[in-house]
């Protein structure tokens, strides 16, 4: 139990003896130290429906609060009730995350799956930087639900299948350089792609020779199928080894080819349900009405009033379309996975999609907990979108090759005693950490300027920051004599930055599950930014290998334990910690 959740039984029990009947309560955080370590205003609350005055209610309440050892409350302002935890409590709590792997972590996800939908590249176009901020936001999503207990499914549902195939098979005919594919089959495959696009703009008949080629391939032709499949096999390959660089997994690679099979029976299922109907010979889902315009997704305001603004599931040709593949993979989610959940970490502009194909799931009865975790953009220096000098999209790769670069510059300059290896290790630990914690310490919403010298400072609100504070406390128990049993020594806290220190440590159970709350890895990089900074102030003003014992256990196991939950908390964010640096 977090402390958040013992004060709260506490004050629930209160307030049951007082009212005579069980209430609701909630406690939260104080946002100012200096009036207490959590703050509840139930008293506030439950004195309004009351009618009565909430001051003395509260005092009522704390009259009949048991704290014993836990805490000390008392009333501020129009009813507040604010607790103070007490140094003991504090130091008990330390005792009690030091024994517990899952470091005070609560499994609130148990009995639940989720399936996170994320990265999700088009096949033989490149991974460009938005990609980035998919593949970096999921897979920390994945982890820190896996932490919190769920069962989580990662899904890559990679674009391959869609109109750009025409031009690619067209290329791959008339263009292909087979060493060039072989060296780097996506940048190869990219190129193709470009140059057929170009000629095409220019020249109707490769357009038109473009489109056979696509429907050679949707109508079953043997050769473009080949053609096809290795493309994606040959992609797959490439998108591996940049997996494998970011540290990044999937249990599943589901693309949207996998649905072509279930879509025109989708389509006569949701015609026959009355769910979507003909227009202008294609099938489209309209608004049923039962919402109201302003929040109807299939509703759009123009400068005539409201109008239609349906969701095409079929073309008058007969083809599918993203939103029909989208469906067709909500129903296998929950029919062949039994997913509760499904977050799909996707840009801002894919929105719209995703309010309509949630609400035509719904009236298809394909119920569930369905969240579009929208991102916004990543900028460059000049705020605008992140551009090569040539003025084409950044690629990811580019990107992560520059970050390991800069990081072995900076570790030569200030640790040459590491060489080798072991140098080019913590090179790629820090360099892919620095950009991944640029990225997850933003709010997911905002655009945000991509700036090298401050994702890879040492010192700021960096990965390379926390690490090194790793770093520095594996070094206090390098100096120790014989192996160190934080767990056999007592915690005791007299100084007040070993007490806030505690105070930090009590938090990480609490603040995870707030990060699911709303899909914000970057409350928990904050939070290990403050837990960083709360123990050099700490290591600063308490000596650890020179004080006395019993002090020095004590403040020892505050070391380790500050470290367990950095690298734990690194970890869930997807970043590794070097031994040295
Ligand atoms: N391939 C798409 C893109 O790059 C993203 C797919 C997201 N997932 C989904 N189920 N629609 O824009």
């Amino acid at each position: 139990m977090t402390l958040l959740q013992d004060l709260e039984s506490r004050l629930r029990s209160a307030v049951a003896a007082v009212l005579g009947e069980t209430a609701t309560v909630a406690v939260t955080p104080a946002a100012d130290l200096r009036f207490g370590d959590y703050q509840s205003n139930a008293a506030m609350v439950l004195a309004k429906t009351r009618k009565t005055n909430p001051r003395a209610l509260a005092q009522e309440i704390i009259d009949r609060l048991a704290l014993d050892g836990l805490a000390t409350a008392e009333i501020a302002g129009p009813g507040f009730i604010n607790f103070r935890i007490l140094p003991q409590a504090y130091a008990a709590k330390a005792q009690e995350l030091l024994g517990d792997v899952k470091l005070g972590v609560p499994a609130i996800g148990a009995g639940r799956s989720v399936v996170v939908d994320f990265s999700a590249p088009n096949v033989a176009k490149p991974m460009h930087v938005g990609h980035i901020r998919s593949t970096i936001i999921g897979d920390s999503l994945c982890r820190i639900a896996r932490f919190l207990g769920y069962t989580v499914i990662a899904d890559n549902h990679i674009g391959d299948w869609g109109t750009q195939f025409g031009m690619i098979i067209h290329g791959w005919k008339t263009l292909l350089d087979p060493e060039a594919l072989d060296q780097d089959p996506i940048a190869e495959l990219v190129r193709v792609y470009r140059e057929v696009n170009a000629a095409a703009k220019e020249n109707p008949p490769v357009l038109e020779t473009c489109k056979a080629e696509l429907v050679k391939l949707q109508a079953g032709d043997a050769e473009n199928l080949s053609i096809w499949r290795q493309c994606i096999d040959l992609s797959k390959l490439g998108l591996e080894k940049i997996y494998q660089t970011l540290d990044v997994k999937f249990d599943h690679w589901l693309g949207e080819s996998y649905y072509n099979d279930r879509l025109p029976g989708l389509v006569e299922e949701l015609l026959a349900k009355g769910i979507a109907r003909e227009s202008n010979g294609a099938v489209c889902i309209f608004s049923d009405g039962a919402k109201k315009p302003g929040e109807d997704p299939f509703m759009v305001h123009r400068e005539e009033g409201w109008i239609d603004n349906p969701a095409i599931i079929r073309k008058a040709d007969g083809g599918f379309l993203y939103a029909t593949t989208d469906l067709a993979t909500i129903e296998y989610r929950i029919d062949q996975w039994r997913a509760d959940s499904i977050w799909y970490v996707v840009g801002v502009p894919q929105q719209l999609h995703f309010r309509q194909i949630f609400e035509a799931a719904a009236r298809w009865g394909k119920t569930g907990d369905f969240h579009h975790v929208a991102f916004g953009s990543i900028l460059g220096d000049d705020r605008k979108l992140m551009k090569t000098r040539t003025g084409d999209n950044v690629q990811l790769t580019e990107v992560l090759t520059e970050a390991v670069e800069r990081a072995a510059r900076i570790i030569a300059e200030k640790s040459p005693d590491l060489t080798g290896d072991e140098a080019a290790e913590v090179a790629r630990i820090v360099g892919i950490g620095a950009v991944k914690f640029a990225e997850l310490s933003q709010n997911r919403l905002t655009d945000y300027v991509f700036a090298w010298d401050r994702m890879l400072a040492l010192q700021g609100d960096t990965a390379p920051y926390l690490q090194y504070s790793t770093v520095r406390i594996r070094s206090i128990f390098r100096k120790l004599d014989a192996p160190f049993d934080a767990a056999a020594c007592e915690v005791v806290l007299n100084e007040e930055a070993e007490i806030h220190l505690a105070r930090l440590h009590a938090r990480f159970g609490e603040l995870l599950p707030a990060v699911l709350e709303d899909f914000r890895p970057n409350l928990l990089a904050n939070y290990l930014l403050e837990l960083a900074r709360a123990f050099h102030s700490f290591f600063e003003a308490c000596p650890v290998l020179k004080s006395e014992e019993p002090k020095r256990s004590s403040r020892l196991a505050l070391c380790e334990l500050t470290a367990r939950i950095l690298t734990t908390g690194l970890g869930l964010l997807g970043i590794r910690c070097p031994e040295r640096m």
